[in-house]
């Protein structure tokens, strides 16, 4: 009897649980990335490409063959990495074959390297390529070789760095389980900041 009663309340508290983090995960954006997952990667993207004057852009052809490139005019807005297109060749063509790109974000004077990882598209005339093409006549003097941009969507934050956390994941797109976990303790935490709602 008393084992059944724990069971029912065990049960009881599962489905609570449950019901409550499906309401709490309904704000799940279209790729399935809650804003808990969204926010940690956006952290990184707003703290550390800053920091930087250049990054590596590596790509990869259908057949596989990796390609690395130098690039300087860079933006970034929450989860995405954006980059100007004005002499990308193979970089471009790998892209539009293939649209995955990883981004390496080094400055080993301020002590990181971070790999960032990601889905891309290639944006013309949209409003990134005209907010680049701002960002780049301002900083130098003229945006018309500027053809469009690469937008990144960052899936996967690794650490790039020396020593025993070296090629470590440290922020992704986490299983439905755990995805329910951390939105559920965002929830908490933002009810706690908004006593009001
Ligand atoms: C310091 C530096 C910054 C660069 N920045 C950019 C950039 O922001 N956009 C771009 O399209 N190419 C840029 N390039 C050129 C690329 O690195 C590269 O030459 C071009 O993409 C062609 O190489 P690929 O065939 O590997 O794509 C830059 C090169 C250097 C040396």
């Amino acid at each position: 009897m008393k084992k059944s009663i724990a069971a029912v309340i065990g049960l009881s508290a599962v489905l609570c649980l449950v019901i409550f983090s499906v309401g709490c995960v309904g704000n799940a954006d279209q790729n399935g990335v809650t804003a808990g997952d969204e926010t940690v990667i956006s952290q990184y993207i707003a703290d550390y490409i800053p920091q930087v004057e250049t990054v590596q852009l590596a790509t990869s052809s259908a057949s596989g063959v990796p390609n690395v490139a130098t690039m300087s005019t860079i933006m970034t807005d929450g989860n995405r990495i954006i980059i100007g297109n004005g002499y990308m060749d193979k970089t471009l063509k790998n892209l539009q074959e293939n649209p995955r790109a990883a981004v390496l974000v080094q400055n080993t004077d301020e002590g990181f390297s971070l790999q960032f990882k990601g889905t891309t598209e290639i944006k013309t005339d949209t409003e990134e390529h005209i907010l680049m093409k701002e960002l780049v006549e301002e900083k130098f003097g003229d945006s018309e070789f500027l053809k469009n941009v690469v937008v990144i969507t960052v899936t996967e934050v690794y650490n790039s760095m020396l020593g025993e956390n070296a090629g470590q994941r440290i922020a992704w797109p986490h299983s439905s389980f755990f995805r329910i976990i951390i939105r559920l303790a965002v929830c908490i935490a933002d009810s706690g900041q908004n006593p009001g709602l």
